[in-house]
């Protein structure tokens, strides 16, 4: 099973940096495992330490893939780290062992502080969908524009019926930064 989450990592002046990393549950430990290159993984590996923040404010997804990464943050409470005030929840991770991989390392960290800020107040279909099109632009230049295309034009009905206003403007970001995405393509085609 994994969680989509939001990870807050320090790097050597602890200056935060904020990123979706989908987390995985190991024998009572976390594993978070990033792509190279990432500012996350030499952060994570630097400090030794990592917050995971559990939030149903899906602008935070969107965000990190359309230029806004700055988002409100504290003093996390037991290690040098950050949490989102956005955050229903967060768990305070110590990195316990490094499987290298020239790909992507897997990193096993070990809980060491956990709060729950606010309640979970149900699933959202248009949350999940502004989080699946973060997925898709994250890997847009991977993918064909058809695939994004089908993809959006499904997750569009969840919008248009569930939304509120922090989905609509998350959804906003990821269309507008898919147009530009096909327009600077086609540039290239023309050019
Ligand atoms: C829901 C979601 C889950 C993601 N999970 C991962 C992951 O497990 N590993 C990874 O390398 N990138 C993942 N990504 C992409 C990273 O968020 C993205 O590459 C990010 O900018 C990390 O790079 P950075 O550490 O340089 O900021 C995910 C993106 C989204 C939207």
């Amino acid at each position: 099973m994994i969680y989509e989450t939001i990870v807050t990592s320090v790097n050597a002046n602890s200056k935060p940096h904020i990123a979706p990393f989908g987390i995985r549950e190991r024998d009572g430990l976390v594993l978070i495992a990033p792509f190279r290159p990432s500012t996350s993984l030499d952060n994570l590996l630097q400090s030794r330490s990592a917050v995971i923040n559990l939030t149903d404010d899906v602008r935070i997804f969107a965000g990190a893939f359309t230029g806004k990464r700055s988002w409100p943050l504290s003093r996390a409470d037991k290690v040098n780290g950050y949490v989102l005030d956005a955050a229903l929840a967060h768990r305070e991770l110590e990195l316990v062992e490094v499987r290298d991989d020239a790909t992507r390392p897997e990193l096993y960290f070990r809980v060491v502080h956990e709060v729950n800020h606010a309640p979970f107040r149900g699933f959202n279909r248009a949350q999940a969908a502004v989080v699946e099109l973060a997925v898709l632009v994250s890997r847009l230049h991977m993918l064909p524009i058809e695939k994004i295309e089908t993809e959006l034009a499904y997750l569009t009905i969840a919008i248009e019926k569930t939304a509120g206003d922090r989905e609509r403007e998350a959804w906003g970001w990821l269309v507008e930064h898919i147009e530009n995405y096909k327009a600077a393509m086609s540039g290239d085609n023309l050019a």
